[in-house]
């Protein structure tokens, strides 16, 4: 593990500054999801709640409250129970709580109406996130209410509840150390996987059997996807959420693969095309060139002081000028830009931060304009051309659907690659395809 309990409380101590006196912050775990009648999905913790507590069971909230004389952490969590353990697995208790994640204080989720309430007295102002869960939201007005029915009893009722996503999305949003070298690890292990699955195609192979590949390399290492794959031959990957994985490969398509694993919750995100054989076609790979020169200039803009926006821009600049050079598209490209015409082949944006979810937290706008890129954040660059059947480009381009896509981090000198492991120059990609058992 690459996070410890340090890292854990480091957090909790930059958040109790931002909140300040007379504060609470109250987090819910996340809660099993039922998959079908009595099977759950695979349990994983809430971001924001993994964040501040690295306590990976549901049923628990966190509460924290700076300057409390009993405690400035508090967990709520299942209590110990025998024969639930027997089928279920180990549960910490309210003593792991405190001995194995640092709890200042602990107790049973039973009895949060009885707690929770005398703890909200001490404090003026709550913060919490509203909206995520209506059972959680009517517990907490239910809490509110209680205190403000005994106001003649002398209790003392927080005045305001204030929005803790804000805050605690910031604090996400700059990766320290720690996290970076997380991601790496995250980066690494998937461009792994993506570069197995080039040497296991060849025409005939279906595309879940290069999802097992990936799978595969992720399970090995005790990791899983962080997100649906999506394993799109020839039309499939012009369908832009494709996961559904089930078609054959042919012989003279492209397939694009996006897909990333998860490390101690930290997402990578990756994506690939390349030749069912192992050989661009020359509209191919014109269209792939052009993609990848747009995704290097992108990679470019990518340091501090630059706005959020600079390497979308540069996509729109490279794909719309090489769009004209091959006819594509016609006009003046400025003009071109301006009226988004490129739209029709490249439908999204450039990329969206990357960290312990996928589509991270943090705002890309400040008062209206797009934000400057600084130390420690992570984002994904990751422009496509999809050229559909049917479109206006003649058919010799149809079903040529490219995207390239790499997590990339911020650093005090430009940025960092952290998936630069998987292969993405045509030679090198001619070079692997096809050449796995
Ligand atoms: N895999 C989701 C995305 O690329 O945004
Ligand atoms: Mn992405
Ligand atoms: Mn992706």
């Amino acid at each position: 593990m690459s996070l410890g309990l340090s890292d854990f409380a480091a957090r909790r101590r930059e958040l109790m500054a931002l909140l300040g006196e007379n504060a609470i912050a109250i987090l819910p775990a996340a809660r099993e999801t039922i998959r079908n009648r009595d099977v759950h999905y695979p349990f994983r913790q809430d971001s924001d709640f993994q964040y501040l507590t690295g306590f990976g069971e549901p049923d628990a909230v966190a509460v924290i409250a700076p300057g409390r004389p009993h405690g400035e952490f508090v967990l709520f969590v299942r209590d110990k129970d025998e024969k639930k353990e027997i089928w279920d697995g180990y549960r910490a208790g309210p003593e792991g709580a405190v001995n194995e994640y640092g709890a200042d204080d602990a107790f049973p989720i039973e009895d949060i109406d009885d707690i929770l309430p005398g703890m909200l007295e001490a404090s003026e102002r709550v913060f919490y996130t509203l909206g995520n869960s209506h059972e959680f939201d009517d517990k907490l007005i239910g809490w509110l209410k209680v205190l403000r029915g005994q106001s003649r009893t002398g209790k003392h009722a927080p005045s305001e509840v204030q929005s803790l996503e804000h805050l605690l999305h910031e604090l996400r949003l700059i990766k320290s150390g720690s996290e970076l070298k997380v991601m790496r690890q995250a980066g690494e292990l998937a461009a792994r996987a993506h570069r197995r699955a080039m040497a296991a195609t060849r025409p005939g192979k279906f595309e879940f059997e290069i999802e097992a590949e990936i799978s595969h390399e992720f399970n090995q290492e005790g990791s899983t996807h962080s997100y649906t794959p999506i394993v799109g031959g020839g039309a499939n990957g012009c369908v832009l959420h494709y996961i559904t994985n089930r078609d054959e490969l042919q012989d003279g398509d492209l397939v694009l693969i996006d897909a990333g694993c998860e490390i101690e919750c930290y997402a990578s995100d990756i994506t690939r095309t390349f030749p069912v054989n192992g050989k661009f076609t020359g509209e191919q790979r014109e269209i792939y060139e052009l993609v990848l020169a747009s995704q290097l200039a992108a990679i470019e803009e990518v340091r501090p002081g630059n706005h959020w926006n600079a390497p979308h821009e540069a996509v729109l600049r490279v794909l719309t000028q090489g769009l004209v050079d091959i006819g594509l598209l016609d006009g003046d490209v400025d003009a071109l830009i301006e009226d988004g015409a490129y739209q029709q082949f490249y439908m999204h944006r450039t990329g969206h931060w990357l960290g312990m979810d996928v589509h991270d937290v943090g705002d890309y706008q400040i008062e209206n304009q797009w934000r400057e890129l600084e130390p420690g954040m992570v984002m994904t660059v990751e422009p496509g051309l999809y050229i559909r059947e049917g479109s206006t480009a003649d058919p010799r381009w149809w079903n040529i659907a490219v995207r390239i896509e790499d997590d990339v981090a911020v650093n005090r000198n430009g940025y960092e690659v952290l998936s630069s492991a998987a292969p993405k120059t045509v030679a090198d990609i001619e070079a692997l395809v096809g050449t796995g058992e």
